[in-house]
């Protein structure tokens, strides 16, 4: 598992798992990930999430797709619409696997939360909804500007798409413009806590702005208990984990498919204060001539615990030819600061 190579699976396939996670239950890995065909056309749906297990995280044994896209127009996971960022968690109470996904449009219209469940970690995975969530509900950190009905109308009155090259994208009220709807969806993932309670923590508001949502006790849906981070900064795959009662996030900033500076946060309650702190990054990978100002040309896609030790999982974009996309794993080194680290290394094991 050399970081940037081809990794096989035990057919001798490259790993068709992108912008995915993991999942260990009984004894066995499984990874989630979007099924990518090859060229620009990969971006989108044309297949499901693809599923692997394994027994020692390095031979990965292909277990096909978990959730299969379908034929018919009216559904969220037709052919050719866009399934990203699959995580799946195990709910311990109703002994059912919930996957959550980016459910979308190839212009990135929809930004809805796409949910589906399983009995078994191999799926099939049932689609169950799309929706955008948290609809009708105030985050906790809201404000009497963000319920101000007159700033709410006026940004309804807009129906351009707002993005941070737009000046006014740093006043408008998009909190409160989707809040009768729902608020919007983006890149996301899933956190199962020591509680085991469920949070789902997505790009919101335009890809402007993050929300840390409760699920609920299934993990099916959203409480309508949840909060705002890093208001304006436009990040986008987040990539959680916790250590020492700490919690931590690495995300990328928003450009898209091209790669960018990553940036760090660490927060004592997972709900906020989050406390950023720069680019997490350091080294150079000599073979992809890249380093820390784009991440190694990579963006996260999940964290995993390995025997202790955390690993981010980074994907490796071609966007030329999609399937062919790269892994990265790499090891999260901690601070006596509270930060952590993330260092350029040829392969995550020294084996
Ligand atoms: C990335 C995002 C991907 C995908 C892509 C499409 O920033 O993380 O999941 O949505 O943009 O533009």
């Amino acid at each position: 598992m050399k970081n940037g190579s081809l990794w096989l699976d035990t057919n001798g396939c490259h790993i068709n798992a992108h912008a995915g996670s993991f999942l260990r239950h009984n004894g066995v890995w499984y990874w989630y990930g979007e099924h990518k065909i090859a060229g620009w056309e990969g971006r989108l749906a044309f297949v499901g999430v693809h599923v692997y297990s394994s027994a020692d995280f390095l031979s990965w044994k292909d277990e096909g797709i978990a959730l299969k896209v379908n034929d018919d127009p009216a559904s969220p996971i037709c052919r050719g619409c866009r399934i990203e960022r699959p995580k799946v968690i195990y709910c311990a109470s109703t002994g059912k696997f919930v996957m959550y996904f980016h459910s979308t449009d190839d212009k990135h219209t929809i930004a809805k939360c796409g949910v589906a469940v399983a009995d078994s970690p191999l799926g099939p995975f049932e689609f169950l909804y799309a929706e955008r969530p948290d609809k009708e509900c105030w985050p906790l950190d809201v404000t009497d500007a963000d319920k101000d009905e007159e700033s709410i109308r006026r940004t309804i009155e807009r129906n351009y798409i707002i993005n941070r090259e737009h000046e006014e994208a740093f006043t408008v009220n998009l909190l409160g413009r989707d809040f009768s709807g729902g608020q919007m969806s983006r890149d996301q993932t899933l956190f199962v806590d020591d509680d085991d309670k469920a949070y789902h923590i997505y790009a919101s508001e335009q890809n402007s702005t993050l929300h840390i949502s409760l699920l609920s006790e299934d993990y099916l849906y959203h409480s309508g208990i949840f909060n705002r981070a890093f208001h304006r900064r436009w990040m986008e795959a987040p990539v959680i984990f916790k250590r020492n009662g700490i919690y931590y996030l690495f995300m990328s900033g928003c450009t898209g498919w091209y790669p960018n500076a990553a940036r760090g946060a660490w927060a004592e309650n997972i709900m906020g204060p989050w406390h950023e702190f720069g680019n997490p990054c350091s080294g150079y990978c000599a073979e992809n001539d890249s380093n820390a100002e784009t991440t190694f040309n990579c963006q996260g896609a999940c964290a995993v615990n390995i025997d202790g030790e955390i690993y981010i999982m980074l994907d490796r974009w071609n966007m030329e030819n999609f399937i062919d996309s790269r892994y990265c794993l790499l090891k999260v080194k901690f601070m006596d600061n509270g930060c952590f680290e993330l260092p350029w290394q040829e392969s995550a094991f020294d084996i």
